[in-house]
């Protein structure tokens, strides 16, 4: 049994899309189990690069079987589109398989993440206004749509009538804006759902039916430990479980399936939206990390906040999801510094603090533990082998390695598949 779970440990954009795409080649089976199209992957493939928000990475591979599960909220119209890139680039989708449980994005849920977040004002969240929030609330109040609603014409007019009463209400009285036309979104979503039809399943059944029959699996998570709903910087989180557990529930597998967990930890810190960040540079070494790492996000091109790696982050996700490798990307983007702080705790009133904290109060007060290291000042994107490293990038990351407790088992120094060093094969 060959099951392997891949998640973020920080904020998210630690390049998991990489790592997965890499894994992805000696998988069978490839599955996102949280999250929806908030999420981005750039992928480079043979000098091509592909951006991908709702389907697996497993896709840029003939002949896997790729699952959108049940734990994703998909917007139709983004997963059409994506369907059809890919098509475009002669890319098979053949081997996509849709949640039949999986909720669906309507048009209501991206107005009303746009008219909450400026309603919020000072205390926006910084979402992605995808509709993601709203989606799994309507999930939560079991008022929402799911792909076999959608697949039923009369469910569905019947959900849509109800739905779009509550909400444009909802829209009108409390943000004073226009809601929906009921049969321009009826027409809309039922030709969505003759197109996406081929692909529909019971992705639950599909999965251990191949892990029964000895397939290998790879979980593909979507954003990472700190913006889970639980674990996470509550409120300044996503509302889905990207934490390794959220397979689990998103997937519909045992956790006693789960063979293997990796944690993807970029080689420095970045944060999108709001919310405290400790180790934050507001200075020129998070500029000169945002210019070299071109650190802007992949769905929404905001420039994100950068800041040293924080092993205190790390070593929290290697608890909360049970993490046995992990897998460090971006090395190479800190290849020109002279030296690195890396934070090993925190300080909260003089006192060295045993836990992450939960009160974002604390978190925002907190006084970085730093050590320094010296930086390697030569360029890593061309090392192939891990003892070719530069020995200050490899006492970088095996000091990592000790403060978070957890072991390297892949280290990337670059967007391209061969600029990725094994340590331990994940299959
Ligand atoms: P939402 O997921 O759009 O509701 O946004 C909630 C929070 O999660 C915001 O701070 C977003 O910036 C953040 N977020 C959502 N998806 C991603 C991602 O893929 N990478 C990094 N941050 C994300």
């Amino acid at each position: 049994m060959s099951a392997v779970v891949v998640i973020g440990t920080q904020w998210g954009d630690e390049g998991k899309g990489k790592i997965v795409d890499y894994l992805a080649e000696k998988a069978d089976v490839v599955v996102r189990y949280q999250g929806g199209n908030n999420a981005g992957h750039t992928v480079v493939v043979n000098g091509k690069e592909f951006k991908l928000h709702l389907l697996p990475s497993g896709i840029l591979y003939k002949e896997k079987i790729c699952i959108v599960g049940n734990g994703v909220v998909i917007d139709p119209e983004v997963l059409l589109k994506e369907i059809n890139g890919m098509k475009e680039k002669g890319i098979d989708t053949s081997g996509l398989k849709i949640s039949n449980r999986a909720h669906v994005i309507m048009p209501y849920h991206r107005l009303l993440d746009a008219v909450e977040e400026e309603y919020r004002g000072d205390f926006k969240l910084g979402t992605t206004k995808r509709g993601i929030g709203p989606c799994y609330m309507d999930k939560n109040a079991r008022e929402g749509i799911r792909v076999v609603d959608l697949m039923d014409e009369e469910d569905f007019c019947a959900k849509l009538e109800r739905n779009l009463e509550a909400k444009n209400h909802l829209l009108k009285a409390v943000y004073g804006v226009e809601g929906f036309d009921y049969e321009a979104v009826k027409k809309e979503y039922l030709e969505y759902a003759n197109q996406l039809r081929p692909y529909v399943a019971d992705t639950a059944t599909v999965l251990n039916d191949a892990i029964s029959s000895g397939q290998k699996v790879l979980f593909e998570g979507a954003q990472a430990t700190l913006l889970d709903l639980d674990h996470g910087t509550y409120p300044y989180v996503t509302s889905s479980h990207p934490i390794a557990g959220g397979a689990c529930i998103g997937a519909g597998i045992g956790p006693t399936k789960i063979s293997k967990v990796i944690g993807v930890v970029k080689a420095y810190t970045t944060r999108v939206g709001e919310g405290p960040f400790p180790t934050e540079l507001k200075d020129a070494t998070g500029d000169h990390i945002r210019e070299r790492g071109h650190e802007y996000g992949t769905t929404t091109g905001r420039p994100r906040r950068c800041g040293w790696l924080d092993a205190a982050v790390v070593r929290y996700a290697g608890i909360i999801s049970g993490i046995d490798y992990m897998a460090i990307t971006r090395l190479d983007i800190l290849d020109e510094l002279p030296v690195l702080k890396l934070c090993t705790g925190y300080k909260y009133q003089g006192q060295l603090l045993k836990e992450f904290p939960a009160s974002l109060k604390v978190l925002a007060k907190v006084e970085p533990v730093y050590e320094e290291l010296p930086g390697w000042q030569t360029s890593t994107s061309g090392v192939r082998r891990y003892e070719d490293l530069p020995l200050n990038a490899r006492r970088y990351i095996e000091r990592l390695s000790e403060v978070a407790g957890i072991k390297i088992g892949i280290v990337s120094v670059g967007p391209g598949r061969e600029q990725t060093m094994i340590l331990h094969e994940m299959f």
